[in-house]
């Protein structure tokens, strides 16, 4: 060994002391064999379905779901359903991943089940869900706003302690801008590893955002990544199924829209008419007691600089129609709640408008320059610290709170149909 070597020698020993001493592992970042990212979200009717995806190396086995009702999971090999999985190859910066998916069904309403995943080489642990109550009439759900982060151990820990401080929420909704960098596989290893322990316990119903199209080199894609991964209800226009799609829980229907014709028109043409059109139909549709929108980026604006001049042509005349109770949005990073909207201007009572939410962030990014907008009723740039939403539906009222992650509350608020 020349004196060089010798140096190089001693340097990686050193370094590899610190990294063992450290406690950090230098394993590769790829897929492992075992099932992770394991998550559940619906594709059919939340009573009776359960939508369940989780990620391997690049395999090709399908592998499956096996399930059975809490009570008798003591015997859970003997008595378990089997639910057989689909698998996509999805192409990353970090290799191959297969994302295998499997829908259960016939499932009984308002039951808890047990549930693993994969096959012979490697089962994952076990886990639970619950299926809605039929018609429930009393539910809760978690909301959270951008959850791109340089830290996701920040996305963690709002996450984590949104559910400890909910146990009993059925399901949570991400409003979009999940990552940082959408199509950077790395990012959603991070990602899932945060969620871990929740999204395989309730569904999450994600919105798109515009990063969810940011690319590692700088341009826009198609959300592929999102959609490789995310198994939603396939009842969006052509050109937008599992970007744009709407599902019912309970006697609330939520319409999920993609806001991102600047990054994704160019795929799409004309996908913000597109969607016109279908949310025209979709809420016509609907008998629900409750319509309630969710998008990424607002209709009205907090950041001066900005004005969706044409998402909200397109589509305030369409929620005033239908008389939308609720529009989530996101984008801003600041909570934020209007008056009653109808036709842009405030009104006195629920019933003549749409109240449009902001909701905030639940990872790292802060912005500074989000103002208070005409018609806000209250405005908070959460800049100390993450925060979250709890909607609560319980027959003709639907109450809503915001948090910040400490648990310090920020805004409360309610809709009571029955007065009105
Ligand atoms: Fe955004």
């Amino acid at each position: 060994m020349g004196k060089k070597n010798g140096l190089r020698y001693i340097f990686l020993m050193v370094f590899g002391a610190i990294l063992f001493y450290a406690g950090i592992s230098t394993v590769t970042c790829g897929a492992n064999s075992a099932p992770d990212h394991v998550m559940l979200t619906w594709t059919g009717d939340p009573a009776t379905t359960e939508t369940i995806t989780w990620r391997t190396a690049g395999t090709e086995a399908a592998g499956r779901v096996e399930y059975v009702e809490m009570g008798a999971e003591k015997s859970f090999s003997r008595n378990a359903k089997v639910a057989l999985a689909k698998v996509t190859i999805l192409a990353t910066n970090l290799g191959d991943q297969s994302i295998h998916s499997a829908t259960l069904t016939q499932l009984n309403p308002g039951t808890r089940y047990q549930y693993r995943v994969g096959d012979e080489t490697g089962w994952s642990e076990p886990r639970t869900f619950t299926t809605a109550v039929a018609n429930s009439q009393q539910f809760s759900f978690i909301i959270f706003g951008d959850s791109q982060s340089t830290n996701y151990n920040v996305w963690r820990t709002t996450l984590q302690a949104a559910y400890q401080a909910n146990p009993d929420a059925s399901f949570m909704i991400n409003m979009g801008d999940l990552t940082d960098v959408g199509q950077d596989y790395a990012q959603w290893n991070a990602w899932f590893t945060a969620a871990r322990g929740v999204i395989d316990n309730i569904p999450i119903m994600p919105v798109v955002g515009n990063h969810e199209t940011y690319t590692p080199t700088g341009q826009f894609s198609k959300p592929t990544f999102f959609t490789a991964q995310f198994k939603l209800p396939s009842n969006g226009p052509a050109g937008l199924r599992g970007q744009v799609y709407s599902f019912d829980y309970g006697d609330v229907h939520f319409s999920v829209l993609d806001s991102q014709d600047g990054e994704e028109g160019r795929f799409v043409p004309d996908m913000l008419a597109v969607q016109q059109a279908w949310l025209e139909k979709d809420l016509a549709a609907s008998n629900k007691r409750w319509k309630v929108v969710l998008i990424h980026r607002p209709l009205y604006n907090n950041k001066l600089a900005n004005d969706n001049v044409k998402i909200r042509k397109m589509f305030a005349a369409i929620l005033d129609k239908y008389h939308v109770d609720v529009v989530f949005t996101a984008h801003e990073h600041v909570y934020a709640r209007t008056y009653p909207l109808y036709g842009g201007m405030a009104m006195k009572s629920a019933d003549k408008g749409t109240i449009y939410v902001a909701t905030g962030r639940s990872g790292t990014k802060t912005y500074q320059d989000p103002v208070a907008k005409a018609g806000d009723k209250i405005f908070c740039n959460p800049l100390d610290e993450p925060n979250y939403l709890v909607a609560e539906v319980k027959g003709d009222m639907l109450m809503v709170r915001a948090f910040k992650k400490s648990g310090a509350i920020i805004d409360a608020w309610s809709i009571n149909k029955a007065s009105q």
